[in-house]
């Protein structure tokens, strides 16, 4: 794997600018990159993983900084959607005002795209506002759900309901902890970095069908690179919506929800902590019905067909058989939409696409012709 650290600017005119530096080997050089962030090293810096990643992960984080002269601090979560709540932020904020912090203090999200969530919340809320650092250790935070800024917990009344903006001060991906992942883990990351290419950059789209063999192959000699190559791609296309619309109000920052309507109805239906279907997988699928809809609308032509070539080549799905959904549950899925946050004035607002790597927000369509892509 290439020791070269890549660098990617976020200036999104919230906040000061941040870096999302991309390279192998960053967990142990936490403390320098943080110090050199930050402006210097915090005196406490506390550590929120979950209980799967922390063991694996948290010792060589809490090396560097101890050993650069930082208190350390380890919270661990439960593994799920669910410790999104109320309840946990509760307990982890308390639990950090317990172990004590200052303004100049840091925490660090170790960990996927609920430990990121929560942390970032954390974060904005104690002493109203300390630096937060993101290390995502998934494809699929790494590329997305640690940009930017979101912020949130779920609520009985829909997920990431409470929530804020606000921005890290940096974020580490560490390229050597994805080779240790399990690979439906690495198949949800390829389906938000598919995202990318189809919403905005056809040729990055090219590219993916290109490298599709590499990708799905995790013993390949060229995978690590060719993953580091589209986790920076997939970057700098995030950092430049965030830029562009950073509080998600002109429309530019929805075009990154494509495929998503689609998911977050797939996973109402089955229930959001299924082991049946992972976000990723969700995501997958929503990108191949919502190019079947945008072609059925006449919007676009051909391009359902290489998003299903792409998905089956990545592992991921491409028909609601593929995860044990049948017509019995389509009423559920369009009832689910009903409630996305993109609906407004009661019609589903969809991302939808023009072609390969041109997506178009907001897009509405009639009942029936969501139900025949479904089919
Ligand atoms: N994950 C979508 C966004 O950051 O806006």
């Amino acid at each position: 794997m290439t020791s070269a650290v890549q660098i990617v600017r976020v200036a999104d005119g919230q906040a000061v600018p941040y870096e999302i530096q991309i390279g192998a080997g960053l967990l142990s050089r936490a403390a320098e990159l943080i110090a050199t962030a930050l402006g210097d090293l915090p005196r406490s810096v506390h550590i929120v993983s979950d209980t799967t990643l922390a063991p694996l992960y948290a010792p060589a984080v809490r090396e560097s900084l101890e050993s650069a002269g930082a208190k350390v601090f380890l919270h661990t979560i439960p593994l799920g959607e669910s410790e999104k709540s109320w309840q946990r932020l509760e307990a982890l904020t308390d639990a950090i005002l317990a172990n004590g912090i200052e303004r100049s203090d840091a925490l660090i999200a170790l960990g996927g795209g609920v430990v990121g969530d929560i942390t970032g919340l954390a974060g904005a809320l104690l002493l109203r506002g300390v630096s937060v650092v993101q290390v995502p250790t998934s494809v699929l935070a790494q590329v997305d759900s640690s940009v930017g800024g979101k912020t949130a917990i779920d609520t009985r009344h829909g997920k990431n309901l409470i929530g804020a903006f606000y921005s890290p001060r940096l974020v580490l991906c560490d390229l050597s902890v994805l080779s240790s992942l399990p690979v439906r883990e690495l198949r949800c990351g390829f389906a938000e970095i598919i995202k990318y290419g189809l919403a905005f950059d056809a040729d990055f789209f090219a590219w993916l069908e290109d490298k599709a063999a590499i990708l799905s192959n995790p013993k390949d000699s060229a995978f690590a690179e060719v993953l580091g190559v589209a986790v920076q791609k997939s970057c700098q296309h995030k950092a430049r919506i965030v830029a562009d619309d950073a509080r998600d109000t002109t429309g530019k920052r929805a075009l990154l929800n494509l495929g998503h309507t689609f998911a977050h109805a797939l996973e109402t239906t089955l229930g959001h902590d299924s082991q049946a279907l992972k976000h990723g997988e969700a995501v997958g699928l929503g990108l191949v019905l919502a190019a079947r809809l945008s072609e059925s609308l006449g919007m676009a032509q051909a391009i359902a067909e290489p998003v299903m070539r792409l998905n089956q080549r990545l592992g991921l799905p491409v028909a609601l058989s593929d995860i044990g959904l049948d017509a019995s549950h389509h009423d559920k899925i369009v009832q689910a939409m009903r409630y996305d946050k993109k609906t407004a004035g009661g019609e589903i607002h969809f991302v939808l696409l023009q072609a390969i790597g041109q997506a178009v927000f907001p897009c509405t369509a009639e009942q029936q012709a969501v139900r025949e892509v479904l089919a």
